[in-house]
């Protein structure tokens, strides 16, 4: 999965179900392909196949069960999000939240599925804690922030700090996200420039009158901070 990423988690808004996720999906898909950007979106279950079939950037599932093909009505099978087209999930989000030991066996069916993990934490210890366990990457979410509108870049810049340096002593190749708020094109900066490889998006792109526009202005975002970050390097 190439960084820095920008996930659009669909979650359950309607916004973003049936016909609309597939509508989201291709204006993300678009925007990525214009401005060169890596853009990834998470769908509901339902909309996983439809979802992946009409655009051509990454498709994560917003969950799978740490269950082996078998007999488990009702649950989320990896190899069924596979089959659908997901390349990745997301593990352990704040509101889909499961024991470590769970999260462990999670990541063990998911790399056998051949997918990509996104495993969310909602402090900095268990940011820690997960990125021992070698997923691809760990999202810092604090639940406090979800769908605020306040940023976690902005509001709580010295956990996304601490969260970088725990995961770092344990952990020295994961890839760092974080979530919660992300409303601006400037939080998408200030996240990357706090260390991460890019960041969760939800309510401000999915609930969006115009979602392209602000899509377009977070893309403009990443692309800003690589020239910056060249830049810097230039003159060192
Ligand atoms: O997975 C991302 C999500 O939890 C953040 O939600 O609405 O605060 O962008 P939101």
């Amino acid at each position: 999965m190439k960084t820095p990423l920008l996930l659009i988690n669909f979650k359950t808004y309607i916004e973003a179900t049936g016909k609309k996720s597939i509508e989201l999906a291709k204006i993300a898909e678009q925007v990525a392909r214009e401005q060169g950007v890596n853009f990834a979106v998470a769908p509901q279950f339902s909309d996983l196949k439809p979802v992946s079939e009409a655009v051509d950037i990454p498709v994560f599932s917003q969950h799978i069960d740490p269950i082996r093909p078998g007999a488990y009505t009702g649950h989320v099978l990896a190899e069924a999000v596979r089959s659908a087209g997901a390349g990745g999930t997301l593990i352990n989000h704040s509101e889909r939240r499961i024991k470590i030991s769970e999260i462990e066996e999670t990541l063990e069916i998911a790399r056998s599925a051949e997918l990509a993990t996104i495993v969310c934490a909602n402090t900095s210890g268990v940011g820690a804690a997960v990125a021992a366990l070698d997923p691809d990457m760990v999202a810092i979410e604090p639940p406090e922030l979800i769908g605020s509108g306040v940023a976690v870049s902005k509001a709580q810049p010295e956990l996304i700090t601490r969260t970088v340096t725990r995961i770092r002593d344990v952990n020295k190749t994961v890839k760092i996200l974080c979530g919660a708020g992300v409303s601006y094109a400037d939080d998408v900066i200030s996240a990357l420039t706090l260390g991460t490889d890019g960041v969760l998006v939800a309510s401000s792109v999915v609930k969006n009158k115009d979602p392209k526009k602000l899509l377009q202005e977070m893309a403009g975002a990443m692309l800003d901070h690589r020239g910056l970050r060249l830049s810097a390097s230039a003159s060192n």
